[in-house]
């Protein structure tokens, strides 16, 4: 059994940046409305020649260059996503060509919504554990990356002014000294609540659904802010970590006010679950890495740091993890340079 760590973070945001008082002139919204009820003041959307699939790339080569590997070390790619540029080939499949990662790394999408960042890193973290040396080089390449604004019925005031585009990417790497990865979490099938189509996509009866993404705002909230801070007393448990000891919980950013109650029912300082929805929305299974990685560039963490991550959504999904960072986290000039635009 191998343990893991952190050793790279890279993100991407589109270069489109859409204000709330720009949504203000496409829906009957206000920047008082969005801000207060979600903290939310802009979002990314991709402009032209961007999408969800070149954002995964750009992400997955920051990581790589933060790791301070090369692509024929890694064993593992997975992108969490359920806004993939196409449903087949998968992106994980364009970043083996894209990177030039060898044929035999293990490549596959995964689809677990918001929480599907964190499912993506205890499944790669379970493969390198799992795989000797001999079978499965020890780096694993973890991306999540989202093209929400595609999906998004852009007259719903209720659910159009929540969402934003990006992607987020961590290199893990495996070794026998380090601790496992401690992660807990859920499923619980629910079309109702959160519902965003496939291509054609039909309800049981038959009927096309509709062709955009539909969402129970308030069924949603009570079920975020029951799971976000369940899952993380639970993995804490499991792990047997104080929280304390926790350096940084990085959550799901889907609404400051769910941050808040999870903060509330943890009674953890509010400081150690700062996040970024200000300025970038809910970005699904990219906003965990998105955080993690704003923090890594500005230097709230570093190597030897303990995070927890925690992701809730669609599904309904939900997970929560326990791990380390590690050096080398390098900043590579491109990622830096790159952040700076961002923001
Ligand atoms: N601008 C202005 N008014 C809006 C609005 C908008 N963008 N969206 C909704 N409203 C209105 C509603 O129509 C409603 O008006 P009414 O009282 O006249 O009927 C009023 O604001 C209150 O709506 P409500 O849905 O009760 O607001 P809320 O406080 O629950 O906030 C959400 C709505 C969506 C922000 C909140 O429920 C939420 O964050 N839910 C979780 C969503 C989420 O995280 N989804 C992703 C999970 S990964």
């Amino acid at each position: 059994m191998r343990g893991v760590k952190i050793i790279g973070t890279g993100s991407a945001l589109p270069s489109r940046t859409v204000t709330n008082d720009d949504m203000a002139q496409m829906v009957d919204t206000s920047d008082e409305w969005i801000s207060t009820r979600t903290g939310i003041r802009s979002r990314r959307w991709c402009a032209e020649g961007e999408s969800q699939h070149t954002l995964a790339r750009d992400a997955a080569r920051r990581a790589l260059a933060a790791a301070g590997i090369a692509p024929d070390e890694v064993g593992v790619c997975l992108v969490a996503t359920f806004t993939a540029s196409a449903a087949t080939p998968s992106t994980a499949c364009l970043l083996q060509r894209d990177l030039g990662l060898p044929e035999d790394t293990l490549c596959f999408d995964l689809n677990a919504a918001c929480a599907g960042f964190v499912f993506a890193l205890h499944t790669a973290a379970s493969l390198l554990a799992a795989e000797g040396p001999a079978a499965l080089r020890p780096y694993a390449l973890v991306v999540g990356a989202e093209e929400l604004s595609r999906v998004m019925d852009m007259t719903d005031r209720t659910t159009c002014v929540l969402f934003g585009d990006g992607a987020g990417a961590a290199v893990l790497r495996a070794d026998a000294a380090w601790p496992a990865l401690t992660a807990t979490w859920g499923s619980r099938g629910n079309d109702e609540a959160l519902f965003a189509p496939g291509v054609g996509a039909r309800d049981d009866a038959g009927a096309l659904r509709p062709s955009y993404l539909t969402m129970d705002g308030r069924a949603v909230f009570r079920f975020a802010t029951d799971v976000l801070p369940r899952a993380t007393a639970e993995v804490l448990e499991r792990a047997g970590v104080a929280a304390a000891d926790v350096d940084r919980f990085i959550f799901h950013q889907a609404n400051k006010r769910i941050v808040d109650v999870a903060v509330r029912k943890l009674g953890v300082p509010a400081e150690r679950c700062q996040g970024n929805i200000d300025h970038t929305g809910n970005t699904s299974a990219a906003s965990v890495p998105l955080l993690l990685d704003e923090l890594v560039r500005t230097g709230a963490l570093g190597p030897g740091a303990r995070v927890v991550l925690a992701g809730f959504g669609a599904g309904l999904t939900w997970a929560a993890c326990v791990t380390e960072l590690a050096a080398p986290l390098g900043g590579a000039a491109e990622a830096q340079d790159s952040y700076g635009e961002s923001d």
